[in-house]
């Protein structure tokens, strides 16, 4: 359907905007801020607060502009002294019943009525403290959320959600005029999987994160752009952090991809990071045991045990199984390190029919069933066999036979569904080498385990289900000497004589956007904030 465009001024500020947008979309989509709280990009209009009115030329009364349509030749001012004076009574009205305790809120240095009151407050309140109407504070509403009812300003944000995105309805609101109350039938906990979004949306601090209250102020926080690297859908997310340390997970708004949410899942899987059991050093192995020891210790014992078995038994004899867990960086240097490195095509990536899975719906809002971020770039790097080559499964058994006697791996891959072929392929492999994140039971049968840096803590690019080039970016240095997968890569081939030059994950990425047909012709510059398709 053809879309019509119209010419309005918004501020002086000539614009062309498609036929049918409200005036506060036009605004805030050309870098013009309009105040408001009911108004969401990704829910219905319910035009409540009234805190967005604004004055149209011609218009006698000032009108919303969450709820007004452009039309061709409208002139819109937003910040004269009528419309000032207007956003002075509605902020007035709201703060009637407000308990005003800042200082002990947790929504201090992200809430709507702070900010707006700094800019259209200010006044003397004309209500005695002791003729507020007093609600109900600090109610336990389930896993995620703390709910204050006196803070709230009534804008139905986080009634929409439940009833526009998981259709699941449990916040309503209770009694009428000014007793009036947001609650859940008889203070039920709220029970659904994506419940944590109505604490990002609620402009003030009525919902608040259990998890997050009380642990950190905002404005300590720096708030980094990344990827969620829980499922193949690959929502925007900001990681928030300081001093190294995460201490919570937002959705970060891309409409093509995630809108503006997240499931809990990927909110909750923060402490991954953080983790106590992370890898910090490289583990050798001795007799029974892993015990820490040098990067160039580690690498070397690598390189001579590879070679030896590349010598002995020629470059078939060893394979390697790669991580869609990894990033397209990774990936690339992986693949050129089992190639060109090792000098054999023996490698896949799926362990547990992740390529199947990769589209596959968990949940009809976001989830999807293949928890990996990157099986999609796996696929078009060509990391899985050709011509009748040797898969996972394959691979297993040809160790387990005494064929393959040096094994790769880019993760531990404990979730390869045999367990019986896979315990008998890993005692039976000369040599095994092992990338990991954290400290676990995967790690035993390696003689070597190399420490990978977190998604958090490297530069990137993952691909998503629908093969969506996003990048992600390093918050803070890696923990401990760990490092990113595709710098361990770039070492092995250095010593492995191939000559290359990345000093950055970017270089990676521009490398691979010239020798791999999927990806040529992008740039990290196109992919931007809110990323490119392989086929756009
Ligand atoms: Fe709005 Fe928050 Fe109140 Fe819900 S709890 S109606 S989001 S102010
Ligand atoms: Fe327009 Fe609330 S944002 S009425």
């Amino acid at each position: 359907m053809k879309t019509y465009m119209v010419k309005i001024t918004i501020d002086g500020k000539e614009l062309e905007v498609p036929e049918g947008t409200v005036i506060i979309q036009a605004a805030l989509e050309n870098d013009i801020h309009i105040p408001h709280y009911c108004y969401h990009p990704d829910l219905s209009i319910d035009g409540n607060c009234r805190m967005c009115l604004v004055e149209v030329e011609g218009m006698p009364k000032l009108p919303i502009a969450c709820a007004t349509p452009v039309a061709d030749g409208m002139v819109v001012h937003t910040k004269n002294e009528n419309v000032t004076k207007a956003q002075e009574s509605v902020m007035e009205f709201l703060l009637i019943n407000h308990p005003i305790d800042c200082p002990i809120c947790d929504q201090a240095g992200e809430c709507g009525l702070q900010d707006y009151y700094m800019n259209h407050g200010l006044h003397n309140s004309r209500i005695g403290l002791r003729e507020k109407v007093l609600k109900r504070k600090v109610i336990d509403l389930g896993e995620m959320i703390v709910l204050d009812t006196e803070r709230c300003i009534l804008c139905s944000r986080c009634i929409r959600f439940f009833d526009e995105v998981t259709h699941t309805g449990e916040l309503q609101f209770y009694k009428r005029g000014d007793r009036t109350e947001i609650g859940t039938y008889k203070d039920q906990p709220i029970d659904n999987s994506y419940s944590g979004n109505v604490v990002d949306i609620c402009p003030v601090g009525a919902l608040t994160s259990k998890d997050f209250r009380f642990k950190q102020r905002v404005w300590f926080l720096k708030g980094t752009k990344s990827v969620c690297p829980t499922c193949s859908t690959g929502c925007n997310i900001r990681i928030d952090h300081t001093k190294g340390v995460v201490f919570r997970l937002v959705p970060r708004r891309n409409p093509e991809v995630n809108k503006s949410w997240m499931c809990d899942k990927g909110r909750m899987a923060y402490p991954l990071i953080n983790g106590e059991n992370r890898l910090k050093y490289p583990m050798i192995r001795n007799g029974e045991n892993l015990e820490p020891s040098p990067w160039e210790e580690a690498l070397d014992r690598v390189v001579k045990e590879l070679k030896k078995i590349k010598e002995e038994s020629g470059p078939e004899a060893i394979a390697g199984i790669a991580s869609p867990q990894g990033t397209n960086e990774d990936l690339f240097l992986f693949k050129k390190w089992i190639r060109e490195g090792i000098g054999t095509s023996l490698m896949d990536f799926r362990v547990n029919d992740e390529d199947k899975k990769v589209r596959e719906m968990e949940d009809s809002i976001l989830r999807r069933k293949d928890e990996n971020p990157n099986t999609r770039g796996a696929l078009a790097l060509d990391l899985v066999p050709k011509n009748g080559g040797l898969d996972t499964k394959g691979i297993l058994t040809a160790v387990k036979e005494g064929k393959i006697k040096g094994l790769y791996l880019q993760r531990p891959i404990d979730h390869f569904p045999d367990k019986t072929l896979l315990k008998e392929a890993l005692e039976k492999a000369e040599f095994v080498v092992m990338h990991a994140t954290h400290n676990g039971e995967g790690m035993r049968a390696a003689h070597v385990v190399l420490p990978s840096c977190t998604y958090a803590e490297k530069d990137g690019t993952f691909t998503n289900y629908e093969d969506r080039v996003q990048q992600i970016h390093r918050a803070f240095p890696p923990i401990g000497e760990s490092r990113p997968d595709w710098e361990i890569f770039r070492d092995l081939l250095v010593h492995f004589g191939v000559s290359l030059s990345f000093p950055t994950a970017q270089d990676v990425f521009l490398q691979l956007s010239k020798e791999e047909r999927a990806f040529q012709g992008m740039t990290l510059k196109g992919i931007g904030d809110l990323g490119r398709r392989i086929s756009s």
